[in-house]
């Protein structure tokens, strides 16, 4: 596995604010036919408050379980969490799940991994189970940016594209939604989150690198930034 510490990525950050988990939940809710007798399981769930907000909105009977290489000390308690990587979890797992989410995580697995892991959780669904793979739009992205990053990004997305042709030639019935949240920040708390390298494209950053883009930033962008932020989503179904 290509271990990466995302700490920051859900920390105060437009993807934990209450309106993007509801809008997120939303998407959910309306894609699938989860019911409170749902079984759910979220790959790299980070704090875990996506599913933990769906449990208390469908009132599942069973709590929803993560997983995740970083056990964070506040993460949701709606949830039963599970500090393990993605294959290592399938090595003894027996449960089946109704909905198999892994959002903004699978790009950090290699290829051959993301085989096994597809065919692994292709395995753990329930009859009419689905898996939801998020990605960032590889073809549609407006990640507000600097040089170094906006080339760090490109070349993540070329990647991006082929995990997708990866899975579509695999999984030729998978289907693709739009998902997409209109963001409005501050630069001021854009640029913390910069600092805390929020996104995986900035992790190989030197503090040099960081700084300069944070001034790259500032000088680009006015005091608000406006965006979309725009993810695909694979839809696999049980066959
Ligand atoms: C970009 S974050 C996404 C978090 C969450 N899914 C979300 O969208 O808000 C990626 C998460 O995947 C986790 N992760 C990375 N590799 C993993 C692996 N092999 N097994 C389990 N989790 C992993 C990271 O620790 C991180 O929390």
């Amino acid at each position: 596995m290509v271990k990466k510490n995302i700490k920051n990525w859900d920390n105060k950050t437009w993807l934990s604010s209450n309106s993007y988990i509801k809008s997120f939940n939303k998407f959910l809710i309306k894609e699938t036919k989860l019911n409170k007798n749902s079984k759910i399981l979220d790959i790299g769930c980070g704090r875990g408050k996506i599913i933990g907000s769906l449990s208390s909105k469908i009132k599942l009977i069973n709590k929803p379980i993560g997983i995740d290489l970083v056990n964070h000390k506040d993460k949701d308690k709606r949830i039963t969490f599970k500090k393990v990587d993605a294959l290592s979890f399938f090595r003894d797992n027996k449960k089946r799940f109704d909905l198999i989410l892994i959002k903004q995580t699978v790009h950090l697995l290699q290829l051959n991994q993301i085989k096994i892991l597809l065919r692994k959780m292709s395995k753990s669904l329930n009859i009419k189970g689905k898996i939801f793979i998020f990605m960032l739009n590889p073809n549609n992205n407006e990640i507000p940016n600097f040089k170094l990053m906006r080339k760090k990004l490109l070349i993540s997305l070329k990647r991006d594209k082929e995990i997708l042709g990866l899975i579509s030639s695999l999984y030729p019935k998978r289907t693709l939604k739009n998902f997409s949240y209109k963001v409005e920040i501050t630069k001021k708390t854009y640029i913390k989150m910069i600092k805390k390298k929020y996104i995986s494209t900035l992790l190989s950053l030197s503090n040099k690198q960081i700084l300069n883009g944070i001034n790259e930033i500032d000088f680009k962008y006015g005091k608000k930034l406006r965006f979309s932020d725009k993810l695909i989503c694979i839809i696999i179904k049980n066959i």
